[in-house]
């Protein structure tokens, strides 16, 4: 039986209008991707929230090109039948179409991505438009959009009042008219959210929007307890403590080599008798301990 495909963006509108919630988690490298492809996840998000979390910067704004196009690289050579979207790093967007299409071009091309992701709302629209007519799916991002953190001023939820949510469905609809496949909403209140999601027939991801969107998405390492130390995010479940178990794994290896327990017989690999003869005259190397 042939491999299934990963979803088109025309199946993920279906979906929304099917009522069927679309799961989507980032990925940074191979064994992340590929078990995130072996649990059946729908789409695979290469965020520069990699910055964060793989590198512990305190915003996104320092990953480059580079960074996105290695690690979109790394999660697309483990995956095969999962949609990759790549967000586009802080700045490469803003200049001129050209220079935009280059760095859509090496996400693409170099890191064999699915489609591209980009925050902002109406004030990117003609962008997104430009890079669709290239052929190539956008994913919208807005919200709280951390490559505009100084701008808004830190962590804070979106679309609280009246006119926060009033922008943000504008910018939703300008998206989708620009002809983004999919809207990614990050951290407004679920009635926010939900209006958009009612209004779009796009389907409309989100991450601390509530639990009316077409699908969600959270962060690999936020979702497995995956970090040192622990940063607690009220929109975050947590469904393994990978942090804890690793860290008592490695103490526990540390331990096992200070006593030379480790390794053990079942890890070692033994000279044949006619080289022993040969090197040592029949003796052993080493007398081991234990
Ligand atoms: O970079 C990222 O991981 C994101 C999250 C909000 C999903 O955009």
């Amino acid at each position: 039986m042939a491999a299934p495909k990963p979803l088109n963006i025309h199946e993920m509108k279906e979906m929304k209008a099917k009522g069927l919630p679309i799961s989507m988690i980032t990925a940074y490298d191979y064994p992340s991707a590929r078990l995130a492809e072996e649990a059946g996840v729908d789409l695979i998000l290469v965020g520069d929230s990699l910055g964060n979390v793989i590198i512990n910067y305190d915003s996104t704004l320092p990953v480059t090109m580079d960074d996105i196009v290695y690690h979109t690289r790394a999660v697309t050579r483990a995956t095969e039948h999962t949609f990759i979207v790549a967000d586009m790093p802080f700045m490469t967007y803003h200049g001129s179409i050209d220079e935009t299409l280059k760095n859509v071009r090496r996400i693409m091309q170099e890191g064999f991505a699915h489609s591209v992701k980009l925050e902002g709302g109406a004030e990117i629209g003609d962008t997104v438009r430009r890079i669709v007519e290239a052929g190539v799916p956008v994913m919208g991002h807005i919200g709280l959009t951390p490559q505009s953190i100084h701008q808004i001023g830190g962590y804070k939820i979106q679309g609280k009042d009246s006119q926060g949510a009033k922008r943000l469905l504008d910018d939703a609809k300008a998206l989708e008219q620009a002809g983004a496949f999919a809207v990614l909403v990050e951290m407004v209140t679920e009635e926010a959210a939900d209006a958009i999601a009612r209004e779009l027939s796009v389907p409309v991801i989100g991450i601390g929007a509530g639990r009316t969107c077409d699908g969600q998405v959270l962060v690999y390492h936020d979702l497995l307890g995956y970090s040192s130390p622990k940063k607690e995010k009220r929109f975050v479940k947590e469904y393994a403590d990978l942090g804890t178990q690793i860290r008592s794994s490695i103490a526990q290896y540390v331990k096992e080599v200070r006593e030379r327990s480790f390794p053990g017989e079942e890890h070692v690999f033994h000279a044949k008798d006619d080289v022993l003869e040969q090197l040592y005259g029949g003796g052993k190397a080493k007398t081991v301990v234990g």
